[in-house]
């Protein structure tokens, strides 16, 4: 059986607190709620192209605990396929403790745990899922090496690529380049691969023309409440498109950008002669739903919620 989209990535345990701001080093401060949620953002991903209505497994490693246990049980409750979700007993499910402020940002520690015992042999046994999938999703929270053979083994097999470097790191691997069909990150990300400063939409051009120059077909660089631009190396003599977004009230942004990938997932596989602007355009409506609430998957809309013309 062919998925649509098969999500090679994290799973993460998501321990938030709420508070008025977020505390300095050294200090304790009062929050007003606290709440544990599934998260991570390869499951995020996942999850939300699962609740468009993607047909979707999910490859990545949990720990053989109560974590664990629940987080097989939550893709489950989403119909997302676990026949490659692998249980360790040597290491702990990842775990991410998350602060909120009142203005809606965040601050997250991950403690990647069982994520970075994902490896080869895992690949090697969801090989015929990842290359006949119609999309694959990779990000970093699992290790860099096993995120690039992902995309090496979908990339050669004509399956479409999106990569999404987060969290960033530094001296990444050229090939991750080459085998991104959609190079797809937010600001700060762009600005620590690129070394180009993104404060305006015209800065986020300037980043992206760097990305594609490294040889992604395409980049996605995404604004928050600005939306996001879209580059393709198809249109070399086109520069960079800025796709708006409609403004909305921010409660908690943690998860949006994954809201966002896993849609743009869904589009990828259900509407594969779209154009990515478009697509953008209706994944940037998806995301920001998720805003309007807080915590990260419990606040992903299903197709239900959505409005019709967005499929
Ligand atoms: O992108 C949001 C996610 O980042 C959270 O769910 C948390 O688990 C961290 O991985
Ligand atoms: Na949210």
């Amino acid at each position: 059986e062919a998925f649509d989209v098969v999500v090679v990535g994290s799973c993460m345990t998501d321990l938030v607190s709420q508070a008025p701001r977020l505390p300095k080093a050294g200090e304790t401060i009062h929050g007003h709620k606290f709440f544990i949620g599934f998260g991570g953002k390869g499951a995020n991903q996942c999850i939300q192209a699962a609740r468009m209505g993607a047909k979707t497994a999910m490859v990545c490693k949990v720990g053989k605990d109560f974590f664990g246990e629940n987080y097989i049980q939550n893709f489950k409750d989403n119909g997302v396929s676990t026949e490659f979700v692998g249980q360790t007993v040597d290491s702990a499910t990842g775990a991410a403790s998350i602060i909120v402020n009142d203005a809606g940002e965040n601050a997250i520690v991950i403690v990647a745990g069982a994520n970075l015992l994902l490896g080869g042999e895992d690949l090697r046994r969801a090989l015929p899922a990842l290359s006949h999938a119609k999309v694959m999703v990779c990000q970093l929270e699992i290790s860099p090496d096993t995120s690039l053979q992902a995309l090496r083994l979908s990339h050669e097999n004509n399956v479409k690529t999106i990569f999404n470097p987060a969290p960033a790191i530094p001296d990444l691997d050229p090939e991750f380049y080459r085998a991104s069909d959609v190079f797809c990150c937010n600001e700060s990300e762009a600005e620590l691969l690129t070394g180009v400063a993104v404060a305006s939409i015209e800065d986020a051009g300037r980043a992206g023309e760097e990305l594609l120059r490294r040889g992604c077909s395409s980049v996605i660089i995404t604004l928050g409440s600005r939306g996001c631009v879209v580059l393709s190396a198809h249109e070399p003599s086109s520069p960079s498109h800025h796709v708006p977004t409609k403004p909305v009230t921010t409660v908690d942004t943690t998860g949006a950008g994954d809201s966002f990938i896993g849609a743009l997932a869904f589009y990828m596989a259900h509407f594969p002669t779209m154009s990515l602007e478009e697509m953008a355009r209706r994944a940037n409506q998806v995301a920001g739903v998720s805003v309007q609430t807080i915590g990260t998957q419990v606040s992903y809309p299903s197709k239900k919620d959505l409005p019709t013309d967005l499929f």
